[in-house]
């Protein structure tokens, strides 16, 4: 079945009030549901009410008290239709279902994760736990009651402030709590079991004291301080940045270990991925306090950004989802380096987005169709929706951008919205007429820029041309030209920046160019020398670019630009156009070539102290084999990629050797671990040194000895990375990994990272490894975070290891993905969107990639997640 935007229509029926009963049991739990509905004014008296299941078990239906006949109604697992209602504009339902949480695999409805009972509804995960209106438009007020054995389960939680609990004579124990804020069902939490907590108190701008509670599993109470301590710095910096206050009494997050998202933001009670709430300096990574930071301000953001305001349907997902990044990014960028933070953030959308866009499962922003709402959730979505947003606040300047928010969340406070609402209220801060760039919600495909210039030194005109071009994606041959913020600078002499007298052609407004036609031309006078233009600043815009600069051209950008991101992007398509003929010249058995000028610069960059050290390392970590599979497009050889890219590392490292063991000593820390951008940063610069350095040595002593010494998990697990990437097969390798099991054996999510290494080995050997790997005992296809470290690790990130030559890692991929598929669909068809880009490897690959997917497709009885991924893919 295919669901159309066009085809939105509203309930007959409303349900202001819904009361849950659970009576919690590990295989026989059962929810009473007493909902109060009403028929919508002018529906007609025989309309019935068709209420969403899934996998359910009708236990008894009854109105106003009274058992329905059987005749009255029509029940299926995934169904139940009442005829014959009353003719009272309201009245009672009562249903009761059972369901089983330890048999739920698919972890959406009401699961079990390590015995602690929890729920993820979003999307359609609610009808799995009773019949009901199960959409994001059907808002109503939530009163629920748990209980549980209480030896098992002492915590009881659900949805918005704590009412009433006590004691049962049976050893059991029930706890009510009420939600007053109106809510969709996706919304819906609930959490029972026995779990540690920490707490803290907020008090809001107008005085609100708020109880938080981070609870997990005992014994890990101290790792959750730095979840805690974000999330206190999370509702301050909403309150200031945006001006929204928290609105319960209590805020709690649960962490678990079997999820199959990062987190969720069910109102008053998230529920969290535990890899985003539990860090310390022995078991976690820079990157994943970084990434607890983000995603602990995300669910809180959707407080206002997804709670307060919803979706009318799910094709509105971008309404929420991509503000709600948006913000979480702003955050992050005001924590720490925002420079910084904006490459890392460029660098993700070209690794995931792009790809997306490029592929067959490209879509737009906002989608207009889709058979199952969970192959969504995707980077398209999230993160091109947050540059959306972010285009909007360039197009409008900062203020009148604060404007349309604070009108956003007054319009539609209490709504379920559509992304003409949102645009809306930016048309009316601004008075602007915005259809234009709507566009963006609507077309998929990522914008290119082809760029000319024209300096003519008699006139003093400076002359700039641009063409966009946007090519066909699934289900849109053609598309209309966009309106595309192009944030620039042009630069004179010593990088000095020339300001134009004035300019012709198109719209230019501050440092914007704004780019509407299908190919415009934007002159500027009073250019007294020929400049280097600077553009897209920040990355205004989610596209891609291929102008006349020269190599110089760029290496001067590098160099001298005020903007780190343009820096950073023009020193990248340097190396890119490096790194691409190379491995050209590798596929055709010819060595690569390196010159002295890229070497030189990535040297000037590395030992420039005015720079900060993250970006440094940022600019030293040379485009991935993926980026250059990218960049290259078509024809793709791993194996040349890899020699390419090797290569100039080698080169990189001979030339500076001595400079980088230096400057590598200089930062090495003593002293406590601090988890903030200056510390993270000062790491990351000297990790990515022991990568050159150890490439130079030829030898595995350097790592080893880090790895050995290492005191805290960013520099050990840098150097183990080394130490597989480098000399995979060495003793030093196979002793660090024993030692880190050794040590690591009884910690999940730190074993995961030890998959994940070993997932990524580079070479046909990896299968073997992998294969040797899932049959460790501490693996696991019953968990997400596992599978992930394994299978998506492999499949997504190996590029040599995954894309053999012979076919076999494909092969091996495919029987993998169909066995995920009968335990956790969603797991099994996020994990194949690996496949997505299987048409730009060489001839050999593809065809052995088009085999997998098809063996995939003639399975019968395939998920609808794993069949609507798999049909995409091959079409
Ligand atoms: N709303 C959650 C978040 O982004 C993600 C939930 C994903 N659920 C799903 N079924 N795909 O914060
Ligand atoms: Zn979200």
């Amino acid at each position: 079945q295919v669901f159309h935007l066009e085809d939105y229509k509203p309930t007959d029926f409303l349900i202001p009030e819904t009361h849950l009963d659970f009576r919690l049991h590990p295989e026989r739990t059962i929810v009473k549901s007493t909902l109060k509905i009403e028929r919508r004014e002018g529906v007609a008296l025989d309309t019935p009410l068709i209420l969403d299941g899934d996998e359910l078990k009708l236990e008894s239906i009854c109105i106003d008290g009274v058992a329905l006949g059987d005749n009255t109604y029509v029940v299926t697992p995934d169904r139940l239709e009442i005829r014959g209602l009353p003719e009272a504009e309201t009245f009672t339902l009562e249903i009761t279902t059972e369901i089983n949480p330890t048999a739920n695999r698919q972890l959406t409805g009401l699961y079990r994760s390590s015995n602690v009972y929890c729920t993820q509804c979003e999307a359609e995960g609610f009808r799995r736990i009773t019949y009901y209106l199960d959409r994001p438009d059907l808002l109503s007020v939530y009163t629920v009651r748990v209980e549980a054995e209480t030896s098992a389960a002492p915590l009881l939680l659900s949805n918005g402030n704590p009412g009433e609990k006590g004691t049962l004579d049976d050893g059991r124990h029930f706890a009510i709590w009420h939600d007053p804020h109106p809510k969709p069902a996706y919304l819906f939490a609930l959490v029972a079991g026995d779990l540690g907590v920490i707490t803290d108190t907020f008090t809001t701008a107008s005085g609100r004291p708020v109880n938080l509670g981070i609870y997990v599993e005992h014994g890990k109470e101290s790792r959750a301080l730095y979840a805690m301590d974000a999330l206190k710095r999370s509702m301050a910096w909403d309150e200031e940045k945006f001006g929204r206050e928290y609105d319960l009494d209590v805020f709690n997050i649960v962490a678990v270990s079997d999820f199959n998202m990062g987190a969720m933001e069910n109102k008053g009670l998230n529920v969290f991925n535990d890899k985003y709430v539990l860090a310390e300096p022995d078991t976690a990574t820079d990157v994943d306090y970084a990434g607890i930071e983000a995603v602990i301000a995300h669910e809180y953001f959707h407080n206002w950004t997804g709670n307060r305001i919803t979706c009318r349907d799910w094709f509105q997902l971008c309404l929420k989802e991509g503000l709600t990044v948006y913000r979480d990014h702003e955050f992050s960028a005001d924590m720490r380096s925002r420079a910084v933070k904006r490459i890392a953030e460029v660098k993700g959308l070209k690794a995931h987005q792009f790809p997306e866009d490029a592929g067959p499962l490209a879509h737009p922003v906002r989608p207009r169709q889709f058979r199952e709402i969970n192959n969504f959730y995707t980077s398209t979505v999230y993160e091109k929706g947050s540059e959306v947003v972010r285009m909007i606040r360039t197009i409008l300047g900062a203020e009148t951008f604060r404007k349309g928010m604070d009108l956003y969340f007054e319009r539609h406070d209490g709504d379920a919205a559509t992304i003409e609402d949102f645009i809306k209220v930016f048309e009316d801060a601004s008075g602007e007429d915005l259809s234009q760039f709507a566009l963006w919600y609507d077309q998929a495909g990522t914008p290119n820029l082809a760029i000319t210039y024209d300096y003519d030194q008699a006139t003093k005109t400076f002359e700039i041309e641009i063409e966009q071009s946007l090519k066909p994606t699934p289900g849109q041959p053609s598309k209309k030209p966009m309106h595309i913020p192009i944030q620039f600078g042009l630069l004179g002499t010593k990088g000095r920046e020339i300001r134009p007298r004035a300019t012709k052609g198109g719209l230019v407004k501050d440092d914007v160019i704004h780019l509407r036609k299908r190919k415009e031309r934007f002159t500027f006078s009073g250019i007294t020398e020929r400049p280097v233009p600077s553009l897209l600043r920040g990355f205004s815009a989610p596209v891609t670019m291929t102008s006349e600069l020269t190599r110089s051209d760029l290496a001067f950008l590098a160099r001298n630009d005020r903007d780190e991101v343009t820096r950073w992007q023009a020193l990248t398509q340097l190396l890119n156009s490096k790194l691409t003929s190379n491995s050209k010249r590798v596929r055709g058995g010819k060595p690569a070539t390196i010159e002295s000028s890229s070497i030189r610069l990535l040297g000037e960059l590395a030992f420039n102290n005015a720079l900060d050290e993250a970006f440094r390392a940022l600019c030293l970590n040379v485009p991935s084999e993926s980026d250059i599979a990218r960049e290259l497009g078509a024809n793709i050889d791993p194996e040349a990629i890899l020699g390419s890219r090797d290569a100039l590392i080698l080169a990189v490292a001979e030339a500076h050797g001595e400079k980088f063991e230096q400057l590598y000593n200089e930062l090495e820390h003593h002293g406590a671990f601090n988890p903030d951008a200056a510390g993270a940063g000062r790491r990351s610069l000297r990790n990515v040194l022991l990568d050159y350095l150890s490439v130079a040595d030829g030898n595995p002593k350097r790592a080893s000895k880090q790895f050995k010494q290492a005191n805290n998990m960013t520099d050990r697990a840098a150097a183990l990375n080394v130490l597989v990437q480098r000399f995979g097969t060495s003793t030093a390798t196979n002793d660090a990994l024993q030692a880190f099991e050794a040590r690591y054996g009884n910690d999940a999510l730190v074993m995961d990272k030890w998959f994940v290494v070993q997932a990524m080995q580079p070479g046909e050997s990896a299968l073997g490894k992998v294969n040797e790997l899932m049959k460790h005992q501490l693996f696991s296809l019953d968990n997400p975070n596992r599978t992930r470290s394994l299978i998506g690790a492999f499949s997504s990130g190996n590029q040599t290891g995954f894309n053999r030559a012979d076919g076999k890692g494909y092969q091996f991929f495919a029987e993998t993905i169909l066995t995920i598929d009968k335990k956790n669909a969603q797991l099994a068809a996020r994990l194949l969107t690996a496949m997505r880009s299987w048409r730009s490897f060489e001839p050999e690959r593809r065809e052995h990639a088009r085999e997998a997917l098809a063996s995939i497709a003639s399975v019968a009885g395939l998920s609808t997640d794993v069949r609507d991924i798999v049909e995409r893919t091959l079409a």
